[in-house]
């Protein structure tokens, strides 16, 4: 079912999320299912339990072809329960970030390039991926929405952080 997403404001957005503790359970599978739903009603690239109101540690993310992204190359669909991140290296890369939850806004914001994510799928069987690239950008915006944290608070450049149209017009966004 396609759920309302919280926008930034809402005070659920900066709470830290529970552990999933048991897997395979039909709750668990109803909520994966109203996330899918919700991203996809959106066009989103990714989405987490938070957003829609739930203080689990879930994220769905992954598309082909993203219309709200066109640049990005394809990232795997991936139902991540409980993830845990590990930066491989200390090198940084800078790109626009948008969030369902903080909607007509990009802002340019540095994540670690290369990482390592491990957890579950909702069935409880393991994931392990080492990614780089957009894929690596997605997981960690998704993932700090588990630790209320919007992609706002990680810009640097705020002149680099506005309304899509402004930031086109002004030949900063492609
Ligand atoms: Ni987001």
């Amino acid at each position: 079912m396609v759920k309302s997403v919280l926008r930034m404001g809402d005070p659920r957005l900066w709470q830290q999320a529970l552990p999933v503790e048991r897997f395979d359970t039909p709750e668990l599978h109803a909520l994966v299912t109203d996330m899918e739903d919700t991203m996809h009603h959106l066009d989103g690239a990714g989405l987490a339990a938070p957003q829609i109101g739930v203080g689990l540690r879930v994220v769905v993310f992954g598309f082909e072809h993203n219309p709200r992204y066109p640049e990005a190359g394809v990232v795997p669909y991936t139902v991540l329960v409980n993830p845990v991140l590990t930066p491989i290296g200390d090198a940084v890369d800078e790109g626009w970030e948008g969030c369902l939850s903080v909607p007509g806004l990009r802002g340019w914001v540095p994540r670690w390039s290369s990482l390592r994510y491990t957890g579950c799928d909702p069935s409880g069987r393991p994931i392990d991926r080492t990614v780089s690239g957009f894929h690596a950008r997605v997981v960690q915006h998704e993932c700090d929405h588990l630790d209320g944290i919007l992609y706002p608070s990680r810009i640097r450049d705020m002149r680099r952080f506005g309304f899509v149209d402004e930031l086109q017009c002004s030949g900063l966004l492609g």
